[in-house]
């Protein structure tokens, strides 16, 4: 098959998973439909597919289904996600387990990932396949979701451990992200590592805004629950921050004294959000430095630089 421009791959991605979400059995259709009828900002689908992209722009069909067979990974981790979170809404309209319950949507879970694995298994040649290894992302994937589960409500909680789970839960998609689009983009194995680390650090970014967006943002904006992270005992940067600032307001936490306004008010006082910034900020520098070593053309480092400024919130056009 000839290669593509960014602007054809991207619909054929889309394309390949409204196919894969429609064209189920019956039995799961209605499940897989619904979630069908909502989009997401498909930043790692963009990822594979930028980083993909050879001097002239042009991109191998292979990352099609790379970028389709992650976006659905990335699927699959939500509607579990939205389980264990007991959310509501996503991507703007009713989570699955709140529309169809609990013990169908870990069902359907499991589903996403057996057909985002056939979707990888289309990926042309075997030894970039096996390279991207989608397994071992995924293995680190539930890590990351285990061990947050397993820090549930730990006020204890470090800012080492907290970046140990993010790395897992969220980097990890994003490694594999960029680390397929350079394979499938013919990148040399120098240059696939400093994608690889790319990756990770816009990974972590993305996680960091996105549990900034659980207190600066509203539910129509996010167009998923927010203030909701302490609620179901997910301890974040921005109030681990205020934790270790603020001793008396710990004490109260660790009291069981304390609710969602006391926990605004004290991440407020203590800075928590910029602080939360600040690291965010550190990342992006560290991320700039290896994006500047990338052996590219200066339009691709700016297309790279662009997914890493949205991953941190920055108002910008793919
Ligand atoms: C949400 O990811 C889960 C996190 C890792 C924070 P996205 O914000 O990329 O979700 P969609 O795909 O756009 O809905
Ligand atoms: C991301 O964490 C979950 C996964 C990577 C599966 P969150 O729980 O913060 O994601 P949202 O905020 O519900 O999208
Ligand atoms: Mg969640
Ligand atoms: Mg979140």
């Amino acid at each position: 098959m000839e290669k593509l421009t960014y602007e054809e791959s991207y619909e054929l991605v889309k394309k390949e998973i409204q196919k894969a979400l429609t064209g189920s059995p019956r039995i799961i259709n209605d499940y897989l439909t619904h979630l069908s009828a909502s989009q997401g900002k498909m930043i790692r689908a963009t990822s594979v597919l930028i980083c993909a992209e050879d001097s002239e722009g042009k991109i191998a069909p292979g990352a099609i289904y790379a970028a389709a067979a992650i976006e659905i990974i990335h699927l699959a981790s939500l509607v579990h996600d939205d389980v264990i979170d007991n959310a509501h809404l996503r991507r703007g309209q009713e989570t699955l387990q709140k529309k169809y319950g609990k013990r169908t949507a870990v069902i359907c879970g499991d589903y996403l990932l057996s057909l985002a694995l056939k979707m990888a298994a289309a990926i042309p040649n075997r030894k970039d396949y096996v390279d991207i290894d989608l397994p071992d992302y995924i293995s680190r994937l539930c890590l990351g979701e285990l061990l947050q589960h397993i820090n549930n409500k730990n006020l204890n909680l470090t800012v080492f451990e907290y970046v140990k789970i993010i790395s897992g839960k969220t980097a990890a998609l994003f490694e594999a992200s960029f680390l397929a689009g350079a394979i499938l983009g013919g990148c040399s194995h120098e240059e696939v590592k400093k994608y690889k680390k790319i990756g990770n650090y816009v990974g972590l970014i993305f996680q960091l805004r996105d549990d900034c967006l659980d207190f600066d943002k509203t539910i129509e904006q996010a167009q998923k629950p927010v203030q909701s992270d302490y609620e179901q005992g997910v301890i974040t940067l921005p109030l681990i921050h205020a934790l270790e600032r603020l001793p008396e307001f710990r004490k109260r936490a660790f009291d069981g004294n304390i609710v969602r306004e006391d926990i605004n008010r004290a991440v407020e006082e203590a800075g928590g959000l910029d602080y939360t910034r600040y690291i965010i900020e550190r990342y992006y520098k560290k991320a700039g430095r290896c994006i500047d070593k990338l052996d590219v053309t200066e339009k691709k480092r700016r297309q790279v630089t662009t997914i890493m400024d949205k991953a941190a919130g920055k108002k910008v056009e793919i």
